[in-house]
């Protein structure tokens, strides 16, 4: 059998998927939109051999508990698949802190679906890909391709898979990712998603979001910077507000989250493109364009509140690699 490593970017969602339709088929509530990222990558091996144990390594530590037992979940789907029933090794690693509402989950289960198949020499199709990576972890759906990416809600598991809708090259657009703490998250988006049930401000935001969808491509279209970042931001902000109302509410967001906030605010006053987005974290993700962004990470990371800035570009997408993990 084949030892096989891939290297995944992850994403930021635009438009947030936030609720399932489908728990165990993790089929969403709603299509989302996202940008792949080539600065905030995992790169995971995997191989089968009768040897190991089936032993998971992240971020130089053993695996343990839940975190195994959703990574085990994957592996077995593909082996029941594959029809090989061997034990496994898999090692990966983060470019960026882990479980702190950076989406390590989308690029790292995207990463291990992508081994996965290559180790079990399986031959599958970009989409069959996102279908399996999505059941695993919703978001993972997006990370099988590059540039902006559009996950279509779907009815079945069939049709509930992502694609690129604008090529990588097409935006140009920076990520400036701002880490203010690197605790674990209050809450996984899973249990988070379970607190959502009859939520008031649901049916609303269902009656808006493909209308929202559309005005963001025709923005992304349009290339413009400006009006993608107001929508990203006003979107990010409908998201919080659902969490923030939701039983028991989930207040996210640290002090030092404020505090970037309103320092985006003040960096769009003094004349600059910036626009934060933000999931079910602390830390946050700043929206600029490639003239503004030297200045913005700069003003971002002088602040006492941030311990970490990270910039990104837009990804083309996962990469096979020849350099393995162990
Ligand atoms: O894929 P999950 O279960 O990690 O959920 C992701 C949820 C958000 O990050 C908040 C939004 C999104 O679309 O990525």
């Amino acid at each position: 059998m084949r030892k096989v490593t891939y290297k995944v970017g992850t994403d930021i969602a635009l438009i947030k998927y936030w609720g399932k339709k489908d728990e165990v088929l993790r089929l969403p509530l709603n299509s989302s939109v996202a940008l792949n990222l080539d600065g905030l990558t995992t790169t995971t091996t995997v191989e089968f051999d009768g040897s190991y144990n089936d032993q998971v390594m992240i971020d130089g530590g053993v695996v343990k508990g839940g975190e195994k037992d959703r990574i085990v979940e994957q592996i077995q789907r593909l082996r029941l698949i594959s029809g090989v029933d061997l034990p496994f090794k898999m090692v990966s690693e983060n470019t960026f802190p882990r479980a702190t509402g950076l989406s390590s989950s989308a690029s790292g289960m995207a990463a291990l679906t992508f081994a996965t198949a290559g180790a079990l020499e399986m031959d599958l199709t970009q989409k069959q890909l996102s279908i399996l990576a999505r059941q695993a972890s919703g978001s993972a759906c997006r990370c099988v391709c590059g540039g902006v990416v559009e996950w279509h809600e779907g009815e079945t598991s069939e049709d509930s898979y992502a694609e690129t809708i604008f090529p990588a090259e097409y935006l140009d657009i920076v990520d400036v990712v701002v880490v203010v703490g690197s605790k674990q998250k209050i809450i996984s988006s899973t249990e988070g998603m379970k607190r959502l049930y009859d939520h008031q401000f649901m049916k609303v935001r269902l009656e808006g979001v493909n209308q929202k969808i559309s005005e963001l491509k025709r923005l992304i279209k349009a290339k413009d910077i400006e009006g993608i970042g107001q929508l990203v931001e006003a979107e990010a902000l409908e998201f919080h507000s659902m969490l923030l109302t939701s039983s028991p509410p989930i207040i996210a967001w640290l002090p030092e989250t404020v505090a970037v906030m309103h320092k985006v605010q003040e960096l769009r006053k003094q004349g600059l493109g910036a626009y934060f987005t933000i999931n079910t974290g602390f830390n946050l993700h700043v929206l600029t364009t490639p003239s503004d962004a030297y200045t913005v990470e700069t003003l971002l990371s002088k602040m006492e509140q941030v311990q970490q800035v990270m910039v990104s570009g837009v990804g083309d997408g996962p990469k096979e690699l020849t350099e393995h993990l162990f």
